[in-house]
């Protein structure tokens, strides 16, 4: 236990912590006690999510959507939601404006950290309450940079002292991907309970044990834990130090138990696999945010109408002729396959007009912007939130040749927008997408995306057929609520458990 107005440890005689504080608080158990029927009662349970990223405020990909609807969607069940991430320099403003500073220290000293005060900003938005934390490394413009790792391991080791010299107590710690795997090891070490979700296994943040084990200030004995083939590994911490593991599917929780797709942490993810402690959970979507009737970037669209009329404006917008419109929009790195359709091109732009809007590999952005030249193809770089909107508005398909796909979100938006996904079968994709509304296909080649597609252009060609799928993917439930329920079970039985 540290004193004085640090962390104090809350471990009862019977092993089973309730709470940390800068008080003793815990009381009777009744917190921690369900009515069996499922359902938590009594005081709010007090959950913290922990994320590098967090839309509006910071946003590279799909993790800050999930950490922007789940938290709501958990407050809407009766849960106390605060959610974590950095104080990037660069953060957005909020509905509320920007976090006010509650709280600044010192930092607890290690490695290379700059000197520098610890800052904690705050803000409070439909129920959920936002901390950010800043530790002097994240005081500049821009978001992640080379020197992440050490960032966030410096990062990682302030934020249980700080939240316990501000007073806060959490009854459960839920941390998402590498940058918050090393914030569970403390926790764990702190005797604090968590849930650790895997958004995506190949980013995990490996490093030399020997900079990165000082960084991370982990005491000794925890280190063979954290250690992989010689590095430390905050993927591995989060892995091995939650008392349960999710991920963002169901397919993706099978795929990762195997080699081919676990990243060399096959062999962990199936000892917790074994012992009951691996869910996958498949994310919802904020269909607030992507509502087609009345999303101000497009055309209103419903089942009924407004269809043809954004895929008319749409090409217009790119002077595009009257074949089917088929457009991508993604980070370009290997995970997404785009090269598969970059591939695939040549016989797709025989039936298809191709439209990719977003950047990453600079090979496929020069590729890309090669094919640009052909009368059927448009290459866009970068992000456009607005151009996105009509993208997924006014195509015909949308294309996720992904190698690997732990949930996804762009294949759900299209359905809801009515234009039908065709994807890999892997992940998130093969739980999301159902057979009587999108394409899919198993090999990661250029061949099989090209088949697939021209299956859906012989339906597109039959238009009852195609407005089938269109109706079916429109009329799909993919709101956060059930997901929510499934994670407020999960957080129970850590609690309980
Ligand atoms: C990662 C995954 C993506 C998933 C998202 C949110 O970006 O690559 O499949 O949808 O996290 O969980």
């Amino acid at each position: 236990m540290w004193k004085h107005g640090i962390l104090y440890l809350v471990i009862l005689p019977s092993g089973h912590w309730s709470r940390w504080s800068g008080e003793w608080e815990y009381s009777s158990g009744a917190r921690a006690k369900s009515n069996g029927g499922g359902r938590w009662y009594g005081e709010a349970m007090q959950v913290l999510l922990i994320a590098s990223e967090v839309f509006p405020y910071s946003r590279t990909g799909g993790l800050a959507d999930v950490m922007a609807a789940l938290p709501v969607a958990l407050v809407r069940l009766g849960l106390d939601v605060t959610v974590l991430s950095p104080w990037w320099q660069s953060l957005q403003d909020g509905l509320q404006g920007a976090p006010r500073e509650v709280w600044r220290g010192s930092v607890a000293r290690s490695g290379r950290m700059v000197p520098g005060p610890v800052r904690v900003g705050q803000l409070d938005e439909a129920g959920v309450k936002y901390l950010f934390l800043s530790t002097p490394d994240f005081d500049r413009p821009g978001l992640y940079a080379p020197d992440d790792v050490q960032r966030f391991l410096e990062w990682g080791r302030q934020v249980l002292p700080t939240l316990g010299s501000m007073g806060l107590s959490f009854d459960l710690l839920h941390g998402h991907d590498w940058a918050a795997g090393i914030v569970l090891a403390h926790a764990r070490v702190a005797g604090l309970r968590s849930v650790y979700t895997v958004h995506n296994l190949q980013y995990q943040g490996r490093w030399n044990m020997a900079e990165a084990a000082i960084w991370s200030g982990l005491p000794a004995e925890t280190l063979p834990a954290v250690e992989f083939y010689g590095d430390l590994n905050p993927m591995k911490a989060g892995l091995v130090f939650s008392n349960h593991v999710t991920t963002v599917s169901p397919t993706y929780a099978h795929e990762i138990t195997t080699p081919e797709y676990g990243e060399g942490l096959q062999g962990v993810l199936q000892e917790r696999l074994a012992r009951g402690d691996l869910t996958g959970i498949l994310n919802g979507l904020d269909v607030e945010r992507w509502n087609p009737a009345s999303d101000p970037d497009i055309l209103p669209l419903t089942p009924q109408y407004g269809k043809a009329a954004n895929v008319a404006a749409l090409r217009a917008e790119f002077g595009l002729d009257a074949a089917p419109i088929l457009s991508a929009v993604t980070r370009l790195v290997s995970q997404k396959g785009i090269d598969l359709l970059v591939g695939a091109l040549p016989e797709v732009t025989q039936a298809w007009n191709v439209v990719v809007l977003g950047s990453g590999d600079p090979l496929l952005e020069a590729a890309l912007k090669g094919w640009a030249q052909h009368p059927r193809v448009r290459y866009v770089s970068g992000m456009n939130e607005g151009l996105a909107h009509r993208l997924y508005a006014g195509s015909d398909a949308f294309a996720m040749p992904s190698r690997f796909e732990p949930c996804g979100l762009s294949q759900m938006i299209s359905m809801r927008y009515g234009t039908l996904p065709v994807v890999r079968e892997t992940g998130g994709l093969v739980d999301s997408v159902p057979h009587e509304v999108g394409f899919r296909f198993a090999g990661a080649t250029s061949g099989d995306l090209s088949a697939a597609l021209k299956l859906a252009r012989a339906e597109w060609d039959d238009k009852p057929g195609w407005q089938a799928r269109v109706r079916a993917g429109m009329a799909l439930d993919f709101s956060w609520e059930a997901s929510a329920r499934q994670y407020a079970e999960v957080y129970r039985r850590v609690l309980e458990g």
